[in-house]
Protein backbone atom coordinates (compact mmCIF):
# COMPACT_ATOMS: atom_id res chain seq x y z
CA UNK A 1 0.00 0.00 0.00
CA UNK A 2 1.33 3.39 -0.72
CA UNK A 3 0.06 6.39 0.80
CA UNK A 4 0.19 9.40 -1.80
CA UNK A 5 -1.16 13.60 -1.53
CA UNK A 6 -3.99 13.99 -3.54
CA UNK A 7 -3.44 15.65 -6.81
CA UNK A 8 -5.44 16.86 -9.77
CA UNK A 9 -5.36 13.59 -11.65
CA UNK A 10 -9.04 13.17 -12.86
CA UNK A 11 -8.61 9.03 -13.06
CA UNK A 12 -7.35 8.81 -9.26
CA UNK A 13 -10.07 11.49 -8.33
CA UNK A 14 -12.60 9.85 -10.14
CA UNK A 15 -11.98 6.27 -8.31
CA UNK A 16 -11.96 8.03 -4.93
CA UNK A 17 -15.16 9.74 -5.63
CA UNK A 18 -16.64 6.22 -6.16
CA UNK A 19 -15.01 4.76 -3.12
CA UNK A 20 -16.72 7.86 -1.22
CA UNK A 21 -20.21 6.95 -2.35
CA UNK A 22 -19.75 3.12 -1.80
CA UNK A 23 -18.17 3.05 1.47
CA UNK A 24 -20.43 5.73 3.03
CA UNK A 25 -23.89 3.97 1.31
CA UNK A 26 -24.51 1.40 4.45
CA UNK A 27 -24.62 4.02 7.71
CA UNK A 28 -24.92 7.49 5.72
CA UNK A 29 -26.56 7.17 2.56
CA UNK A 30 -27.57 10.83 2.58
CA UNK A 31 -24.00 11.88 2.99
CA UNK A 32 -23.00 11.53 -0.74
CA UNK A 33 -25.89 10.01 -2.56
CA UNK A 34 -24.61 10.54 -5.79
CA UNK A 35 -21.47 10.07 -7.63
CA UNK A 36 -21.83 14.00 -8.55
CA UNK A 37 -22.08 14.56 -5.55
CA UNK A 38 -18.94 13.30 -4.46
CA UNK A 39 -17.01 14.29 -7.63
CA UNK A 40 -17.84 17.81 -6.09
CA UNK A 41 -16.27 16.49 -2.77
CA UNK A 42 -13.09 15.62 -4.66
CA UNK A 43 -12.99 19.15 -6.29
CA UNK A 44 -13.40 20.84 -2.90
CA UNK A 45 -10.76 18.31 -1.25
CA UNK A 46 -8.03 20.22 -3.79
CA UNK A 47 -8.79 23.74 -2.60
CA UNK A 48 -5.57 25.30 -2.10
CA UNK A 49 -6.23 25.85 1.74
CA UNK A 50 -6.61 21.73 2.12
CA UNK A 51 -4.48 18.61 2.78
CA UNK A 52 -5.19 15.25 1.25
CA UNK A 53 -4.10 11.82 1.17
CA UNK A 54 -4.47 8.69 -1.26
CA UNK A 55 -4.11 4.96 -0.37
CA UNK A 56 -3.31 3.42 -3.46
CA UNK A 57 -2.66 -0.37 -4.28
CA UNK A 58 -1.46 -1.73 -7.40
CA UNK A 59 -2.47 1.88 -8.53
CA UNK A 60 -5.87 1.45 -7.58
CA UNK A 61 -7.34 4.54 -4.63
CA UNK A 62 -8.36 2.42 -2.17
CA UNK A 63 -9.01 5.15 0.50
CA UNK A 64 -8.66 8.74 0.66
CA UNK A 65 -8.98 11.21 3.97
CA UNK A 66 -8.71 15.33 3.64
CA UNK A 67 -8.53 17.60 6.01
CA UNK A 68 -8.92 21.86 6.54
CA UNK A 69 -7.44 24.58 9.08
CA UNK A 70 -9.71 26.19 11.63
CA UNK A 71 -9.26 28.78 14.07
CA UNK A 72 -5.94 29.81 12.65
CA UNK A 73 -4.18 26.82 11.68
CA UNK A 74 -4.10 25.77 15.55
CA UNK A 75 -7.04 23.22 14.97
CA UNK A 76 -7.40 21.08 11.45
CA UNK A 77 -10.50 19.40 10.79
CA UNK A 78 -10.53 16.03 9.15
CA UNK A 79 -13.26 15.55 6.81
CA UNK A 80 -13.47 13.12 5.00
CA UNK A 81 -12.40 9.50 5.69
CA UNK A 82 -13.03 6.85 3.83
CA UNK A 83 -11.85 3.21 3.10
CA UNK A 84 -12.98 0.72 0.06
CA UNK A 85 -15.38 -1.84 1.89
CA UNK A 86 -12.90 -4.79 0.26
CA UNK A 87 -10.28 -3.08 1.90
CA UNK A 88 -11.26 -2.03 5.15
CA UNK A 89 -9.94 -3.80 8.64
CA UNK A 90 -5.72 -4.16 7.34
CA UNK A 91 -4.94 -0.73 8.27
CA UNK A 92 -5.47 1.80 5.48
CA UNK A 93 -7.56 3.72 7.45
CA UNK A 94 -5.04 4.13 10.58
CA UNK A 95 -2.19 5.05 7.58
CA UNK A 96 -4.39 7.72 6.22
CA UNK A 97 -5.03 9.30 9.62
CA UNK A 98 -1.46 9.11 10.45
CA UNK A 99 -0.50 10.86 7.32
CA UNK A 100 -2.76 13.56 7.87
CA UNK A 101 -1.55 13.82 11.33
CA UNK A 102 2.18 14.19 10.12
CA UNK A 103 0.93 17.12 7.71
CA UNK A 104 -1.31 19.12 9.56
CA UNK A 105 1.73 19.12 12.57
CA UNK A 106 4.45 19.77 10.01
CA UNK A 107 1.77 23.14 9.47
CA UNK A 108 1.73 24.09 12.82
CA UNK A 109 -1.78 22.24 13.58
CA UNK A 110 -2.03 21.44 17.17
CA UNK A 111 -5.13 19.30 17.44
CA UNK A 112 -6.69 17.36 14.92
CA UNK A 113 -10.82 17.05 15.08
CA UNK A 114 -13.32 15.51 13.51
CA UNK A 115 -17.16 15.03 13.84
CA UNK A 116 -18.27 11.38 13.63
CA UNK A 117 -22.26 11.06 12.88
CA UNK A 118 -24.42 8.66 14.37
CA UNK A 119 -26.98 8.65 12.16
CA UNK A 120 -28.07 4.57 11.93
CA UNK A 121 -28.58 4.41 16.04
CA UNK A 122 -24.98 2.30 15.91
CA UNK A 123 -24.00 3.71 19.65
CA UNK A 124 -25.86 4.45 22.96
CA UNK A 125 -25.76 7.86 22.60
CA UNK A 126 -27.98 8.20 19.73
CA UNK A 127 -31.83 7.46 19.56
CA UNK A 128 -32.39 8.92 22.79
CA UNK A 129 -32.93 12.17 24.40
CA UNK A 130 -29.49 12.72 25.55
CA UNK A 131 -30.64 15.95 27.50
CA UNK A 132 -30.10 17.34 30.39
CA UNK A 133 -26.79 15.43 30.08
CA UNK A 134 -25.29 14.80 26.94
CA UNK A 135 -21.77 14.71 28.50
CA UNK A 136 -22.60 11.79 30.74
CA UNK A 137 -24.20 9.50 27.76
CA UNK A 138 -20.85 10.30 26.12
CA UNK A 139 -18.49 9.62 29.24
CA UNK A 140 -20.83 6.01 29.00
CA UNK A 141 -20.73 5.23 25.40
CA UNK A 142 -21.10 1.79 24.04
CA UNK A 143 -20.71 0.93 20.48
CA UNK A 144 -23.18 -1.43 18.74
CA UNK A 145 -22.59 -1.81 15.70
CA UNK A 146 -18.85 -0.84 15.08
CA UNK A 147 -19.52 2.43 14.89
CA UNK A 148 -16.49 4.55 13.86
CA UNK A 149 -16.00 6.80 16.83
CA UNK A 150 -14.24 3.73 18.26
CA UNK A 151 -11.88 3.16 14.90
CA UNK A 152 -11.11 6.78 16.12
CA UNK A 153 -10.46 5.76 20.01
CA UNK A 154 -7.96 3.45 18.35
CA UNK A 155 -5.82 5.93 16.48
CA UNK A 156 -5.55 7.72 19.41
CA UNK A 157 -9.00 10.40 19.85
CA UNK A 158 -10.69 11.51 22.67
CA UNK A 159 -14.05 11.83 22.46
CA UNK A 160 -14.70 15.97 23.22
CA UNK A 161 -18.48 16.99 23.13
CA UNK A 162 -21.48 15.96 19.98
CA UNK A 163 -24.23 18.26 18.89
CA UNK A 164 -26.95 16.47 19.87
CA UNK A 165 -29.74 16.02 17.20
CA UNK A 166 -27.44 16.93 13.99
CA UNK A 167 -28.71 14.74 11.75
CA UNK A 168 -32.45 14.58 12.91
CA UNK A 169 -34.44 13.69 16.50
CA UNK A 170 -31.64 11.33 18.28
CA UNK A 171 -29.15 11.20 15.65
CA UNK A 172 -25.92 13.02 16.91
CA UNK A 173 -22.43 13.90 16.03
CA UNK A 174 -19.99 12.75 18.05
CA UNK A 175 -16.99 15.20 18.26
CA UNK A 176 -13.52 13.69 18.51
CA UNK A 177 -9.93 15.45 18.97
CA UNK A 178 -6.09 14.26 19.41
CA UNK A 179 -3.63 16.39 20.41
CA UNK A 180 -0.44 16.75 17.21
CA UNK A 181 2.12 17.98 19.83
CA UNK A 182 3.71 16.38 22.95
CA UNK A 183 2.37 18.85 26.30
CA UNK A 184 5.13 21.18 27.14
CA UNK A 185 6.44 19.53 30.36
CA UNK A 186 6.42 22.40 32.57
CA UNK A 187 2.64 23.67 31.79
CA UNK A 188 0.21 22.05 34.09
CA UNK A 189 -1.46 19.41 33.59
CA UNK A 190 -5.22 18.48 33.93
CA UNK A 191 -4.25 15.46 36.40
CA UNK A 192 -7.10 13.18 35.39
CA UNK A 193 -6.64 9.77 33.32
C1 LIG B 1 -13.84 3.73 9.58
C2 LIG B 1 -12.79 3.34 8.51
C3 LIG B 1 -12.19 4.61 7.91
C4 LIG B 1 -11.69 2.50 9.18
O1 LIG B 1 -10.70 2.19 8.21
P1 LIG B 1 -10.00 0.75 8.20
O2 LIG B 1 -8.92 0.75 7.20
O3 LIG B 1 -11.08 -0.27 8.03
O4 LIG B 1 -9.44 0.66 9.70
P2 LIG B 1 -8.03 0.06 10.20
O5 LIG B 1 -7.89 -1.29 9.59
O6 LIG B 1 -6.94 1.04 9.96
O7 LIG B 1 -8.34 -0.08 11.76
C5 LIG B 1 -7.51 0.44 12.80
C6 LIG B 1 -8.03 -0.09 14.14
O8 LIG B 1 -9.38 0.36 14.35
C7 LIG B 1 -10.26 -0.76 14.51
N1 LIG B 1 -11.51 -0.44 13.80
C8 LIG B 1 -11.64 -0.15 12.50
N2 LIG B 1 -12.93 0.14 12.20
C9 LIG B 1 -13.61 -0.02 13.36
C10 LIG B 1 -15.00 0.14 13.70
N3 LIG B 1 -15.91 0.50 12.78
N4 LIG B 1 -15.36 -0.09 14.99
C11 LIG B 1 -14.45 -0.47 15.91
N5 LIG B 1 -13.11 -0.61 15.65
C12 LIG B 1 -12.72 -0.39 14.39
C13 LIG B 1 -9.55 -1.93 13.86
O9 LIG B 1 -9.99 -3.15 14.40
C14 LIG B 1 -8.09 -1.62 14.19
O10 LIG B 1 -7.85 -2.01 15.53
P3 LIG B 1 -6.38 -2.29 16.16
O11 LIG B 1 -5.89 -0.94 16.66
O12 LIG B 1 -6.64 -3.26 17.24
O13 LIG B 1 -5.53 -2.83 15.03
C15 LIG B 1 -13.44 2.46 7.39
O14 LIG B 1 -14.03 1.34 7.97
C16 LIG B 1 -14.48 3.20 6.55
O15 LIG B 1 -14.15 3.83 5.55
N6 LIG B 1 -15.76 3.09 6.96
C17 LIG B 1 -16.86 3.71 6.22
C18 LIG B 1 -16.78 5.22 6.20
C19 LIG B 1 -16.55 5.80 7.58
O16 LIG B 1 -17.07 5.33 8.59
N7 LIG B 1 -15.74 6.89 7.62
C20 LIG B 1 -15.50 7.62 8.83
C21 LIG B 1 -16.69 8.47 9.13
S1 LIG B 1 -16.32 9.73 10.32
Amino acid sequence: MEIRALVADQHLLDQAAELLVLAFAEHWPEAWPTLDDAREEMQEALLPERVGFMALIEGHVVGWIGGQPNYDGNVWELHPLAVHPDYQGHGIGRGLVQALEAECSARGGLTLMLGTDDEAFLTSASGIDVFPNPLQHLATIQNRRRHPFEFYQHCGFSIIGMIPDANGLGKPDILMAKRLVAWPSHFPTGGLE
